[in-house]
């Protein structure tokens, strides 16, 4: 097994993930337990990875780990600020340096070490970075640099112990998984690739939830769809199914919904709750307190339902979730992370509501729970939806939501989408839509003066979320978007392209 100490990144999971799709097996620990659980399971561990993280090596309060780690003859590879500790507290130097967000050209000139064996020597890493290592601890050398950072790459052979200023785990690194494959190979783990056995899954769910009734909130995204057949084909009718159409999802959701719950053969409750919904928001512009507002009034909803069901007799103990793995890191409490935003999608609900959890896909990555949805034979098109998030449109909408502006904001969303849907690109991007920036530019329209809003496209490719880059679209479909949003949604002036990578920017805008 290989030990993840993490310091914070916003990345540690996936270094799991990667671990795992090589079909090895890791485990998250806090740099505080770090030692500790080594030590406990010293025979099992096969290497140890130290994280990125936000803090700096320097700074007083930073997390640290004991230098007995360099000492117990187990392979360590440092990413980021792993890297950085590292040569901290093996005597080397760390220093506030370039800050680098983004892509980057590593060259790796001449190496035959066994972490880079297979690694062109030239590629495109991605750096998330502000402070550098500029100078090795003694028994260190340099493998590949990048422009701005010398010891980008660094070894040190005898002791087994490898670091990355860049990040390997992230899809838009070149060779990154190799890099990590180049690891596991030298910490000589043991391969054995899980396969997902879609009937334990049912049975799971039935011996869990056994006479008793499960409701569950459904959003026409693909976890919760897949949480929803699996457990109709579990329970059957004892599944109460709800969505809650707050007029904040797209233009089409409850129709895709009723197709869902056709296919499977249970009664959807849909509660219609836009008028209320948009009043809640009045006035609210913060981003956190629109998340809140609607996260709070959805529990008050499903209370209210349950309330309903309970009454007819029906013995309702569980809550289904489709939380996924990714889910469960994100809004793990992590006393080293930043806090980027609040997902109101997890938590929350349960504990206000005295229900037991359902989360049958709690240990699934995306792709793995889109493998589920092909397994349960789901229609393409069920399986493969963009994400969505769970406030919907109002954190597309920046400042005040109000009934006008989510019209207008619908309106562009379907022309990107039936734009993208002609010319066969919607399966290309990952994510598509347009953002009311609150801003507002001057436009002639008919020889009168407009000053109106500047709405700007998001539109990105990405496989696992955490690292995105801009679709790079045919101008002649960015010019037709941009002329049917100008022309077709009223009070709109000008279109923007978004054109910044994750990092540093979030994929949507608040
Ligand atoms: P970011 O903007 O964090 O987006 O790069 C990553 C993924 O998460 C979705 N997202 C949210 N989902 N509540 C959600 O349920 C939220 O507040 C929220 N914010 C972002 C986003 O759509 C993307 O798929």
């Amino acid at each position: 097994m290989i030990v993840i100490v993490d310091f914070g990144s916003q990345t540690s999971h996936l270094i799991s993930r990667r671990i795992k799709e090589f079909g090895a097996s890791s485990k998250l620990v806090s740099p505080e337990d770090a030692l500790p659980e080594i030590l406990k399971n010293k025979d099992n561990i096969d290497g140890i990875v130290l994280s990125g993280g936000p803090s700096s090596v320097y700074l007083k309060n930073a997390p640290t780990i004991s230098p007995d780690i360099f000492n117990l003859n187990i392979p360590i590879f440092g990413i980021c600020y792993g890297l950085q500790l590292t040569a901290k507290l093996l005597g080397g130097k760390v220093i506030s340096g370039k800050k680098e967000y983004g892509p980057a050209q590593l060259e790796i000139p001449n190496s035959k070490s066994q972490i880079a064996k297979n690694i062109p020597k030239k590629l495109t890493v991605w750096m998330s970075h502000g402070d550098e290592v500029i100078k090795l601890p003694e028994g260190f050398k340099v493998l590949g640099s990048s422009e701005h950072v010398p010891f980008a790459f660094v070894e040190n052979k005898n002791k087994k112990i490898f670091g990355l200023q860049f990040h390997p785990e992230v899809e838009h690194t070149d060779y990154g998984t190799k890099i990590i494959k180049n690891f596991l190979n030298i910490c000589a783990v043991n391969f054995k690739k899980e396969i997902i056995d879609e009937k334990e899954l049912i049975k799971d769910i039935r011996e869990k939830v056994g006479k008793y009734s499960v409701i569950g909130a459904v959003s026409g995204g693909v976890d919760s769809t897949v949480a929803s057949v699996l457990t109709a084909k579990a329970i059957g009718k004892n599944f109460h199914p709800v969505y809650v159409d707050n007029g904040l999802m797209r233009k089409g959701t409850e129709e895709h919904l009723n197709k869902i719950f056709k296919h499977i053969g249970i009664k959807l409750t849909v509660l219609k709750v836009e008028k209320e919904m948009i009043r809640r928001l009045n006035s609210i512009t913060d981003p956190e307190k629109k998340r809140k507002i609607i996260g709070n009034f959805y529990i008050e909803l499903f209370e209210k339902e349950m309330k309903n069901l309970i009454k007819k007799g029906i013995k309702i103990k569980f809550l289904l979730q489709g939380t996924i793995y990714s889910d469960v890191i994100e809004s793990q409490e992590n006393k080293h992370s930043d806090l980027i935003k609040s997902h109101h999608n997890v938590g929350g609900l349960p504990k206000k509501m005295k229900l037991k959890l359902l989360e049958p896909l709690r240990n699934y990555y995306k792709d793995e729970v889109k493998e589920i949805g092909r397994k349960l034979k789901l229609p393409e098109n069920f399986v493969n939806m963009q994400p969505f998030p769970g406030p919907g449109f109002a954190v597309r909408i920046r400042g005040e939501v109000t009934k006008k502006r989510l019209e207008n904001e619908k309106k562009a969303d379907e022309i990107v989408l039936e734009e993208l849907r002609k010319a066969n690109l919607i399966s290309k991007v990952f994510l598509s839509f347009p953002v009311l920036t609150n801003s507002f530019s001057t436009a002639v329209k008919g020889d009168g003066r407009v000053f109106g809003e500047v709405v700007a496209l998001r539109i990105i490719e990405s496989k696992d979320i955490m690292t995105t880059t801009w679709a790079k679209l045919p101008y002649d479909i960015l010019q037709k978007i941009s002329s049917r949003i100008v022309n077709e949604v009223p009070d709109i002036s000008r279109v923007v392209y978004d054109i910044t990578t994750k990092p540093p920017a979030t994929m949507e805008w608040e």
